[in-house]
C-alpha cells in the first residue's frame, strides 16, 4: 500500500501530473483543493457574502459542515474521471470558476472548516489506500497544500511541487480556455493561503522537485521513479 502526498503553489501543475502518476499506477486520486473549491461554490450558492471585511466564519462552519454531513456532496477518486458532484450534479466546472478561485482562500482559512475537510480526507485516503475498484495496485496519490504535513504525514512519498512563479502564472494563463480560469491571480492565492498552509518550502522528509525547466512528461517521469523507489 503506497500513499503519495504532494504539495505545492497554484499553476504549478499539480492536478495535471499527480492524475497521470495515479493513473500510471492504477491508484486512487484525491484533489484536495477541489474539496475547498467545493465548500466555497456551496457557500456561495447559499447566499454567503464572502466578500465581508469580516465574513461570518460561524455561518461558513455550520454551512460547510452541512454540505458534507448532510451529503450534499461527492467526490470522484478515479484518476481518468475525476469529478466533484454536489447532490448528484457535477460542479466540476463550477468549481474552477473565477468568482470560487476568488474566493477560496477565504473558506480554506477557517480552521473549524480545514479539520473538517482533513478529517474527510483521512477518510478517503484510509479507505482508497488498501484497494480500489479500479486498482490495479493499492495506493492513493493526494495532492494539495498540507497533505505533506498535516493530512497524510506518514506518507510513503511526500513530494513539494514547485516552479518559480512566472513560469506557474504563464502555465496557469496558459491552460485556461476561458478568460476567468486565467484571471485567476495565483500570486494572490498562494500569498493568502501561505497564511494558513506551508506548501512554499518543503518540511522535514518532504522531497523538493522544482519542474520550472521540466515539460509534463519530464515531471512525471521523476515521480514514476520516485513512487518505484518506495515500493
Ligand atoms: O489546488 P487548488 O488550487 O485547486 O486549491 C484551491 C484552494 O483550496 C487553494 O487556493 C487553497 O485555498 C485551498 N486548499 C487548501 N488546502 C489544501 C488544498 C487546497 O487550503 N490541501
Amino acid at each position: 500500500m503506497i500513499r503519495v502526498a504532494i504539495d505545492g503553489p497554484a499553476g504549478v501543475g499539480k492536478s495535471s501530473t499527480s492524475k497521470a502518476l495515479a493513473t500510471y499506477f492504477g491508484f486512487a486520486y484525491l484533489d484536495t483543493g477541489a474539496m475547498y473549491r467545493a465548500a466555497t461554490w456551496w457557500c456561495l450558492n447559499q447566499g454567503i457574502d464572502l466578500d465581508a471585511e469580516q465574513p461570518d466564519a460561524d455561518r461558513i462552519v455550520d454551512t460547510v459542515g452541512r454540505f458534507f454531513t448532510e451529503d450534499h456532496f461527492d467526490i470522484s477518486v478515479d484518476p481518468e474521471h475525476p469529478d466533484v458532484t454536489s447532490d448528484g450534479e457535477s460542479i466540476g466546472e463550477a468549481i474552477r470558476s473565477r468568482e470560487v478561485s476568488s474566493h477560496v482562500s477565504v473558506v480554506s482559512s477557517i480552521m473549524p472548516v480545514r479539520n473538517l475537510l482533513i478529517a474527510a480526507q483521512r477518510a478517503y485516503i484510509a479507505r482508497e489506500a488498501d484497494g480500489n475498484s479500479f486498482s490495479r495496485g493499492a495506493g492513493i496519490v493526494a495532492e494539495g497544500r498540507d497533505t505533506t504535513t498535516v493530512v497524510e504525514p506518514d506518507a510513503e512519498v511526500r513530494i513539494l511541487l514547485t516552479a518559480r512563479e512566472d513560469v506557474r502564472q504563464a502555465r496557469r494563463t496558459g491552460q485556461s480556455n476561458t478568460s476567468q480560469v486565467g484571471a485567476d491571480n495565483v500570486a494572490a492565492r498562494d500569498k493568502a493561503d501561505s497564511k494558513v498552509t506551508s506548501f512554499m518550502s518543503a518540511a522535514e522528509g518532504v522531497t523538493t522537485v522544482d519542474n520550472s525547466d521540466m515539460d509534463f512528461s519530464e515531471t512525471l517521469d521523476v515521480l514514476i521513479r520516485m513512487v518505484e523507489d518506495a515500493m
